[in-house]
């Protein structure tokens, strides 16, 4: 596994598996299955309604708690000092464990910086190993560093090929926050795995359309976390890191870059 060291020391899977809509029974087993298959990093949030089942299935995998990287998201409900302490207790609780590897602050929510006071305090009480954000474009960045006192560790936004957001990655790495994608596949808004120039690519390394979307965004020094309730896909994703991109590969997968949010955000 490759990782990529954060601004405090602690090291985070460059590749990760996301959890979003994996719920109930299949969804703990799926977890479980990319534990097996090697995955570190879980990436959780109290909004996917599934940190419960996060949690037992990082008991139930066998594995050593430190040797699995949790990450997890407090949304609007906690929005304010007190009820993101209190969130963070319902999450330590959810996941069973003593300790949260990366707490984010889903969204820049209006009372973020209050949010963040209690991410800090967990963090110096040793709760939380590292602190960040989620879904802050480079306004609302800036805005936050200005007072948030501790530099966050991570930034999770939305980046593909399509919309990869290296500026914002350049802007982050400047101050020390490292980035990492969701809908690294875009979550279904293109149909990624038939793009011709990501399949002519891969077909260089022997490598599939998903694995060469991954790799360009690791390569570009961005963390990812797919997501697949699929076994085979898991693997294939897994195994995004075993290969790498030429600079003429790269430079034309860079021409897939829209500069537009496939999502409306940002
Ligand atoms: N911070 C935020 O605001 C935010 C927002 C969205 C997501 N996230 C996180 O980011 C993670 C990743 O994003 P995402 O799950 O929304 O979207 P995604 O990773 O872009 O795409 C996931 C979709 O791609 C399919 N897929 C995965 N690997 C594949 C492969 N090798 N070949 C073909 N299809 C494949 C999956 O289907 P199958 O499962 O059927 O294989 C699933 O439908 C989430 O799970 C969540 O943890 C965070």
């Amino acid at each position: 596994m490759e990782y990529f060291t954060l601004n405090n020391g602690v090291k985070l899977p460059a590749v990760g598996f996301g959890t979003w809509d994996v719920r109930g029974e299949a969804g703990k087993n799926a977890i479980l299955t990319a534990l097996e298959l090697g995955y570190r990093l879980i990436d959780t949030a109290q909004m996917y309604d599934n940190e419960t089942i996060v949690g037992e299935a990082v008991r139930e995998s066998g594995l050593a708690r430190r040797d699995i990287f949790i990450t997890t998201k407090l949304y609007r409900p906690s929005s304010s000092y007190q009820k993101a302490k209190a969130g963070i207790e319902k999450s330590l609780q959810a996941l069973q464990t003593d300790y949260i590897d990366l707490l984010l602050i889903h969204e820049p929510y209006e009372n973020a910086l209050e949010m963040y006071d209690a991410l800090k305090e967990a963090y110096e009480a040793g709760t939380v190993r590292a602190i960040g954000i989620s879904n802050f474009g480079q306004k609302e960045y800036d805005r936050f560093l200005e007072r948030c006192g501790v530099v966050p560790a991570v930034d999770q936004v939305e980046s593909h090929v399509y919309y990869p957001q290296l500026e914002l990655k350049e802007q982050l790495a400047r101050h020390g926050t490292q980035m990492q994608s969701w809908a690294s596949f875009t979550e279904g808004r293109r149909n990624i795995f038939v793009d011709p120039l990501l399949n002519r690519i891969g077909a260089k390394y022997g490598k599939t359309a998903g694995q060469v979307a991954l790799r360009y965004l690791t390569q570009n020094g961005i963390a990812v976390i797919p997501k697949s309730v699929h076994r085979d896909r898991m693997e294939q994703n897994l195994h995004s890191l075993d290969f790498t991109l030429s600079q003429e590969d790269m430079e034309q997968l860079a021409s897939l870059n829209e500069g537009r949010s496939l999502f409306g955000w940002y």
